[in-house]
């Protein structure tokens, strides 16, 4: 029997989006240092990039897109450019909040909250609180974010629950400890991109990270745009995701 033309074909293993994409953005102080800038310029130019990037994603039909805006490490960075990437996260939130908001776009920080600036938590949690029931994308602030940190405040939250006799120490798994992790609830990261070239993960979603595709690419931050996150997703749909199993499987 001749196989109808019309038949509707199976779903191809590979061609799916990725339904949640973490982004490194990294680059932004070599961009600014291959004109002549200062490191603030590129990193000014980043926010730029990042505001293209929420946009584009939305349209693109991605649903998560979780972003590294400041590590636990990047403490260690010159205070003023400490203080400066403090600035722009502020102006980030107070700028873009509304449009966000209008795009309907949720907006959560991941990071260690504990010991920030007031005015930044304060800034954090009304735009939480002000776009909690938006569901076109959701937006996740890595900020002040670790992921050995965030995998250790976990344990720590585990061990006064078996203390206080809350949780059952035979209760402790994997699927116990990813629930109180800060990105309790959300999908795991399917496409990490690295912008910058570097080969490496710089402790971002180290747990939840376990079976993303990885892309890096070597556009810096400040110049990423929909054409380099378009060729990321085309990358992604050539992978052959198996989780282990002997078989491609679209998600886990
Ligand atoms: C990424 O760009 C931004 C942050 C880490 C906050 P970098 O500042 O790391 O830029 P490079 O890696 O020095 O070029
Ligand atoms: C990772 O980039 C952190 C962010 C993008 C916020 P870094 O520039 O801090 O990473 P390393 O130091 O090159 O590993
Ligand atoms: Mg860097």
């Amino acid at each position: 029997m001749a196989i109808s033309s019309t038949a509707a074909a199976p779903a191809e293993v590979g061609t799916a989006m990725p339904v949640h994409v973490g982004i490194i953005m990294d680059g932004n102080g070599r961009w600014a240092a291959a004109r002549g800038l200062p490191r603030i310029e590129g990193h000014r130019r980043g926010v730029e990039a990042l505001r293209r990037t929420v946009r584009n994603a939305g349209e693109l039909g991605i649903k998560v897109l979780t972003i590294y805006s400041f590590s636990t490490e990047n403490w260690s960075r010159p205070k003023q450019e400490v203080s400066d990437l403090m600035s722009l996260i502020k102006r980030f939130v107070r700028e873009d909040l509304a449009e966000l908001h209008r795009a309907g776009v949720k907006v959560m920080m991941i990071g260690d909250r504990e010991g920030l600036d007031p005015e930044i938590l304060k800034l954090v949690s009304d735009a939480e609180a002000l776009t909690r029931e938006n569901d076109k994308l959701t937006l996740v602030v890595a900020f002040n974010y670790g992921g050995r940190q965030e995998i250790a405040r976990a344990a720590r939250r585990i061990a006064a629950e078996v203390a206080s006799g809350t949780l059952d120490p035979e209760a402790v798994d994997a699927d116990a400890l990813d629930r109180r992790l800060d990105t309790a609830g959300l999908p795991e990261p399917d496409l990490i991109i690295r912008t910058s070239g570097e080969l490496r993960v710089s402790n971002f979603l180290l747990w939840q990270a376990a079976y993303a595709e990885f892309v890096v690419l070597p556009v810096h931050w400040p110049d990423f745009d929909r054409g380099a996150l378009v060729q990321a997703l085309d990358e992604f749909r050539r992978r052959e995701r198996r989780f282990g199993g002997l078989e491609a499987r679209a998600r886990a």
